[in-house]
Order: C-alpha cells, then sequence, then structure tokens
C-alpha cells in the first residue's frame, strides 16, 4: 500500500506560478530537448505520457515545442491537477502510478516521462518500496510501443562505503513518524511519509530488470547537501540524473 503525500506536501511542488524561464531552467528542457528532439522528428505525432505531471507544465512545453503530438498529464493529486492550463493536445488525468495498466491499453504510448516520482512511490517498508518502483517501471515496458522510450528523471543518493545504504537510510528517517517533527525541521517535506531516493547502480539495475536499456544519461545537477544530511547518511554525492531509456527486451508482465 503507498503512503500518499498530503494536499500540503504536494502543493510544494506547484510550479505553475513560476515565470517560464524559471520552469525550463528546472525542468532543463534544453537537456532532455536534446534526446528528446531526434526522437520526436522521427515520430510527429508522438502520444506523450508525463506521469507524476503534477500542474503540467512540463507537458505545455513539450506541446509548444513538438507541434503535433498530444500529452496525458497524469498525476494523483487533484490539487495539481486542476492547475493545468487547457490545451486542445492535452489530456488532464487521475492516475494512481501503481495502477497504471487500468488506464492505458499496452503498446499505446509512444514516450513515458516519470519525472521526479518515483522517489514518492513509498511503502510501509523500504523493500516495499523498492517493489513499487519496480512495479511502475515493468509497467511503463507494457504500455510503450516497441519502439517507445521512458524518460526517467530522480534525485540520485550513492553512498560512500556502499552504494545503496544512503538512500535505506534517509527512507528510515523520513519514513518514521515518531521522528517527522525533527526531519521535518531538517527541511524533509516528505517527513512522517518517506522517500526512496536510489543509488546509481540501483536505478539501472531496476530499468534493466523492468526490460529497458539506457541509452543516454545526463547528470542535470549535483545537491551540495549540509553535513548534518550527509553524514549520518553516509552520502557520498547527490546529483538530479536523466535516464533515456529505450527497450531493451519485452519481459513477461512483472
Ligand atoms: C516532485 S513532484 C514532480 C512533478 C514534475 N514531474 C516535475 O518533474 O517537476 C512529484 C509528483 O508526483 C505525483 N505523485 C506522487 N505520488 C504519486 C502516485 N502514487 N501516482 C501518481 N502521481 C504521484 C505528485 O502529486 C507530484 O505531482
Amino acid at each position: 500500500m503507498l503512503r500518499n503525500l498530503s494536499d500540503r506536501q504536494v502543493a510544494a511542488f506547484d510550479s505553475s506560478q513560476w515565470e517560464q524561464s524559471r520552469v525550463e531552467r528546472w525542468m532543463r528542457i534544453d537537456d532532455i530537448q536534446a534526446v528528446l528532439s531526434p526522437y520526436m522528428l522521427d515520430n510527429p505525432a508522438a502520444r506523450l505520457l508525463d506521469l507524476g505531471g503534477g500542474t503540467g507544465r512540463f507537458s505545455d512545453l513539450l506541446l509548444t515545442a513538438y507541434e503535433s503530438c498530444s500529452a496525458v498529464v497524469a498525476d494523483a493529486s487533484e490539487l495539481l491537477l486542476s492547475r493545468n492550463q487547457p490545451h486542445p493536445r492535452k489530456t488532464v488525468l487521475y492516475v494512481e502510478a501503481s495502477r497504471l495498466t487500468e488506464t492505458f491499453g499496452p503498446r499505446s504510448l509512444d514516450v513515458i516521462f516519470v519525472h521526479r516520482l518515483l522517489h514518492h512511490l513509498v511503502g510501509d517498508s523500504y523493500a516495499e518500496s523498492l517493489a513499487s518502483i519496480q512495479a511502475v517501471l515493468c509497467q511503463c515496458a507494457i504500455l510503450l510501443k516497441p519502439h517507445g522510450r521512458l524518460s526517467v528523471i530522480e534525485n540520485i543518493w550513492n553512498g560512500r562505503f556502499t552504494d545503496g545504504l544512503a538512500g535505506r537510510l534517509l527512507y528510515c528517517a523520513t519514513s518514521s513518524r515518531l521522528l517527522a517533527p525533527v526531519t521535518g525541521r531538517l527541511g524533509a517535506n516528505t517527513a512522517g511519509t518517506g522517500i526512496c531516493y536510489l543509488s546509481d547502480r540501483a536505478m539501472k539495475r531496476m530499468l534493466g530488470d523492468a526490460g529497458f536499456r539506457v541509452h543516454t544519461q545526463q547528470t542535470l545537477g549535483g545537491f551540495r547537501l549540509p553535513w548534518y544530511i550527509r553524514y549520518p547518511t553516509l552520502l557520498k554525492d547527490a546529483r538530479s540524473v536523466h535516464y533515456w531509456c529505450e527497450i531493451a527486451q519485452r519481459l513477461p508482465p512483472c
């Protein structure tokens, strides 16, 4: 069972009040277009899904840049979805990421964007959270056409001694309801709910297990976190990474 964020927590993700140039900087639209545009040249009428697309600002940029494509903004927050600007080629849908295949047909989408969503798919344990992330990636593989692409942006946490330990310790701290007053004060918007950042190695392993191959990997930026977060979590480095993936093999539905 996924732990969903409250309206107060998701409201922090609303970029709809930002000016266009700030949205583009945050979304790193130039980096993403460097890999997306060659694909869109071959597939101008592509059907795009922005999973966890919230207020739809990223889809709005895509609809402006690619004039024949259509986009679905899917999210589990009614609040953020209600802040979407209407567009004739945009559909706004309430979708729980874990139930994607109930909404979309197999092989029906050209590109799925899963930007800064996976780390929110947390359950009541770390293992359950990893299983939720894996299940969503597997569903994405089912929904994509054979030549389709998956675009994942994630906050990657690489640990100092063991690559996955930093993300695991962060999950333990942020998912604890007892520690929520402390983690909240240290800046965790997800205090009491939990956050599941993966290491680069774990992210690639999970993509591979869902049948994807990373075609291009871009580091969109690094985070310099304060010592009181780095030391207790044994964090080596934290960065925002874009994984542009193609389907390597069709695996049986997982
Ligand atoms: C950090 S925001 C990212 C928004 C946008 N994709 C971006 O890159 O700026 C995470 C988004 O995922 C949505 N979300 C969280 N859990 C979800 C779930 N289980 N199913 C669908 N959407 C979810 C939130 O409502 C929010 O819009």
